[in-house]
């Protein structure tokens, strides 16, 4: 599975070059179907792309808003993926909120990884995920080492034990990821350098699950 490897000298530029990636791949498909379904990376490294996409000339209305995982915690708990998301972007432009798939609250993680893999059901397809890296090569909530997820037939997973706080949380399954037309990784700062040279030079890290037919784009502002 092909993987292409962006590098930029610094996460300003990256961001930059993304932003206008993203704007032009909407355009595209808003010109083609009337929607854009994008999938939401959680962590910290996509927030200052998320606070310069509120900037885009594009028809909102046209967007549909998915996470690719979320840790599970109350509504509106900072901790949350979609939390970081709305603060820098979501509440900022005019997405309908019918059209931000927030992975469902429930009375448990199991509940509501079924809740949200019917939501992903009735989706049009994904034309973009954005995904991020762990230091310890997770992405998403898709651990090293856990089979469950590798083997899972489901769109949406509930994850027990995370290695990252929180140790329950929601994912999207390899399964679901792997069916968006495009899947973009940003991976900055030197402390997921070593995660990335072992992703690329083989080594089974998670996003090697990720097998989208038009192969996968890094985009790093580390060196090789
Ligand atoms: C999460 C994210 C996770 C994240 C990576 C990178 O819930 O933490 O979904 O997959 O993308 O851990 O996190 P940072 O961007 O904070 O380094």
């Amino acid at each position: 599975m092909q993987q292409r490897l962006h590098q930029f000298a610094n996460n300003t530029l990256l961001v930059q070059a993304l932003c206008e990636r993203i704007a032009t791949l909407a355009r595209h498909c808003i010109d083609q179907r009337g929607c854009f379904s994008i999938v939401l990376a959680g962590g910290t490294t996509p927030h200052q792309l998320y606070q310069q996409l509120c900037h885009l000339s594009t028809d909102w209305q046209c967007w549909h808003i998915y996470f690719g995982d979320e840790r599970y915690l109350p509504a509106g708990d900072p901790e949350r993926n979609d939390s970081m998301a709305l603060e820098a972007w979501l509440d900022h432009v005019a997405i309908p909120s019918s059209q931000i798939h927030r992975i469902p609250e429930s009375d448990n993680v199991h509940t509501a990884a079924a809740l949200y893999a019917s939501v992903l059901a009735q989706a049009p397809g994904f034309d973009l995920v954005l995904l991020g890296l762990g230091e310890d090569g997770h992405t998403a909530s898709l651990f090293p080492d856990d089979t469950q997820a590798a083997n899972s037939t489901e769109l949406a997973i509930a994850v027990t034990h995370a290695p990252k706080a929180p140790q329950q949380r929601v994912t999207m399954s390899p399964k679901c990821l792997s069916m968006a037309t495009a899947v973009w990784f940003i991976v900055t700062g030197s402390s997921k350098r070593q995660a990335l040279n072992a992703w690329l030079a083989g080594v089974p890290l998670p996003p090697h699950m990720i097998k989208p037919r038009a192969g996968i784009d890094i985009f790093t502002d580390q060196a090789r």
